[in-house]
């Protein structure tokens, strides 16, 4: 898919070659200059005219009428150098590959020298062009019956680096791959509809990335959820002709089992409300309530390939929430796994009960730290909109990290608030320990309040991905539907991970 080159000739043949134009008032130079100078100095004739545009984003095709050896000139705009980052270059190539594969080409020759500037270098530049690459062609291909012409996918590039080493480039563009890669895992998994991902087949698709990665899986069944006692994701469970699955990935990338971060995702294949019921409007959609389990096997797919040196164990309690006969009901009083009484008051707050049970298993695991990752409210919509994860935290310098992963993964978030006066209305009840929905104002922040009950002392962060899971709208980095939001930032929060000392 990738091959790397040092040198560069004109007169090669390709489908596409590919440069980047920085917005500079000096002339061509390098490569831009030959190839001007090929074009009779007409490239400097368009930027004049402006029908060449170094604006950011802007792609411009221009046809070589055969004065070099590739068909076709496509020149992405960068804009001014002091502004061009790492996460604006990832969406200009982004728009890129949509643009090549709209244009049905099938190879291109990016000439990745043009692309490096002030801030961001060779490997870097190589890293956004995979990991763009791989976010920006996916699709899911669906279930209608297929036409018989073949699709013409994008799937060969040459990548040419004079000013690197060509192994330093190849490393960096498979971990952009791979990054890339995992978050459209991710995505699959939660554009699949409910009655094709069952919380079983959630549990499959763990254990194939298990044999693959060489993760220990653990899968409990309900039997064993039962005896363990997790009353709380049971309730949930209780409505349902489909079995629940606790699914446990463990990776150990250092010698002893110490440091351990506890990745937890939300993994409700459908959610009904149960009795609490959605409106019909409400309810569609719901297929994704699973986006935090994928966003962590995304992730865990990425750390499955990059092997960095840290201890990770992934917990995900799936199950759908259905209603029946035997389904809970508002007003039921439930036993979680920790041992605390929880009042229903709202079936269709369930993401925090699954939570619950999962928060509690992974610090059984030796889970010394915490993410968890949720599809949770509709209240994160309110607050922060439909680009903003919501987050939450019990101690700032882990915060801190998840931050910083996430400015890296170019996926925004924004910290709510823990305060002493939430947690106090989470902890109201008159019959149990805690209510797992203490009424409209703040949701969210409720939300995140009642898993906090259960990170307890643990180092926790929590990041209700509501309204980030899925887009109505395609974008740079992909299509509409699932985001696979969270997998990047997982993945690099792991792998950048620095224990706090204790
Ligand atoms: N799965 C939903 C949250 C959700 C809403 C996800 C919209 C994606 C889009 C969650 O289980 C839920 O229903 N939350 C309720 C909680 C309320 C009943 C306390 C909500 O936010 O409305
Ligand atoms: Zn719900
Ligand atoms: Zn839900």
């Amino acid at each position: 898919m990738f091959d790397v080159k040092k040198e560069f000739d004109l007169s090669a043949e390709h489908e596409s070659l590919v440069i980047g134009l920085l917005d500079k008032p000096e002339k061509f130079s390098g490569l831009l200059a030959n190839l001007d100078e090929a074009f009779d100095g007409q490239l400097t004739e368009l930027v004049k005219t402006g029908d060449l545009s170094a604006k950011l984003n802007k792609i411009n095709k221009v046809h070589s009428f055969g004065k070099i050896g590739s068909k076709r000139l496509w020149i992405v705009g960068l804009g001014k150098e002091k502004e061009l980052s790492f996460d604006k270059l990832r969406k200009a190539f982004g728009r890129l590959f949509k643009e090549l594969k709209a244009g049905k080409q099938t190879e291109a020759f990016v000439y990745l020298d043009s692309f490096i500037s002030e801030k961001v270098d060779g490997p870097d530049a190589a890293h956004t062009l995979s990991e763009a690459y791989a976010l920006a062609t996916y699709q899911f291909d669906g279930y209608k019956q297929k036409s018989n012409e073949p699709e013409k996918k994008l799937e060969q590039l040459t990548i040419c680096c004079n000013s690197v080493d060509e192994g330093e480039i190849l490393a960096s563009l498979t971990v952009g791959y791979a990054f890339g890669k995992g978050t459209n895992s991710a995505r699959t998994l939660v554009n699949t509809p409910g009655n094709m991902l069952t919380a079983t087949d959630m549990a499959d698709y763990a254990v194939e990335l298990a044999k693959k990665y060489d993760f220990e899986a653990e899968i409990l069944d309900k039997a064993e959820i039962e005896k363990l006692g997790m009353g709380a994701f049971l309730a949930v469970n209780k409505g349902s002709v489909e079995p629940p699955k606790m699914i446990v990935l463990k990776y150990q990338g250092k010698e002893e089992w110490k440091d351990v971060i506890g990745l937890v995702g939300k993994g409700i294949t459908f959610d009904t409300g149960g009795y609490s019921i959605k409106t019909k409007a409400g309810i569609v959609g719901m297929k994704s309530d699973m986006g935090g389990a994928a966003a962590v096997l995304g992730a865990m797919e990425i750390i499955g390939e990059l092997r960095p040196e840290q201890n990770v164990v992934a917990v995900i309690p799936s199950t759908d929430n259905m209603i029946s006969g035997n389904a809970f009901k508002p007003d039921d009083v439930i036993t979680s796994m920790s041992g605390k009484t929880i009042e229903v008051l709202n079936t269709d707050a369930e993401g925090r009960l699954v939570l619950a049970d999962a928060v509690t298993y992974a610090k059984h695991h030796g889970a010394e730290y915490l993410v968890d990752v949720a599809t949770l409210t509709g209240g994160v919509i309110t607050a922060l909109g439909l680009n903003t994860t919501g987050a939450m935290t019990n101690h700032e310098t882990i915060y801190e990290q998840v931050l910083e992963a996430s400015m890296e993964a170019g996926e925004q978030m924004w910290q709510l608030p823990l305060f002493e006066s939430e947690k106090e209305r989470v902890r109201n009840s008159k019959v149990a320990d805690l209510n797992n929905s203490p009424g409209s104002e703040g949701h969210a922040i409720v939300a995140g309040a009642f898993i906090g009950e259960f990170a307890e002392n643990t180092p926790w962060v929590h990041l209700d991905i509501a309204g980030t899971a899925t887009t109505s709208k395609s974008h740079d980095l992909g299509p509409a539907g699932a985001t696979g939001v969270m997998t990047r930032t997982l993945a690099l929060f792991v792998e950048r991970f620095e224990p706090i000392e204790k």
